[in-house]
């Protein structure tokens, strides 16, 4: 099983970037953990972080080369803005879940809606890093 893992623009910076909000964790630390369990469970992760909508573009479109089973999506403030990503993920038509760190309904109104939500497995928000091992083991028992 070939899982990929999608970050969007400014999550480079998790660590240090609103901790209060976004959680002290590393993106390395969240990728290095996600790719150990994956391991165990005997699947491949690959993790890609983009701060441009057209290389995220570009690595969904790659994700039908590579035969990746399922997608875990971060697309951070793309999420509010990008039909671009909405129409890749339905182009490639691979099952993904989209994970929030922060509960982003909770925030301000601009980060209710989401471009993928409707077409996504599922929507995980709110649960900090835990969200994307969620979503992982989602995707191992799929
Ligand atoms: C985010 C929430 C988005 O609204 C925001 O633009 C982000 C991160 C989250 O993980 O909580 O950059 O996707």
């Amino acid at each position: 099983q070939h899982i990929l893992v999608l970050h969007g623009p400014n999550l480079n910076l998790l660590g240090t970037r609103e901790p209060e909000i976004y959680g002290r964790q590393t993106l390395a630390d969240i990728n290095q953990h996600l790719t150990q369990l994956a391991h165990e469970s005997g699947a491949a992760l690959t993790a890609f972080q983009s701060n441009h909508e057209g290389e995220l573009v570009d690595r969904v479109q790659a994700a039908h080369q590579d035969r990746t089973d399922f997608i875990i999506i971060n697309a951070a403030a793309y999420t509010h803005t990008s039909v671009a990503l909405r129409d890749a993920l339905a182009a490639v038509d691979i099952p993904f879940v989209e994970v929030h760190l922060s509960n982003v309904n909770k925030r301000e109104p601009f980060r209710h809606h989401s471009y993928l939500a409707d077409t996504a497995q599922g929507v995980i928000a709110g649960l900090g890093s835990f969200g994307y091992e969620a979503a992982l083991r989602y995707a191992l028992n799929s």
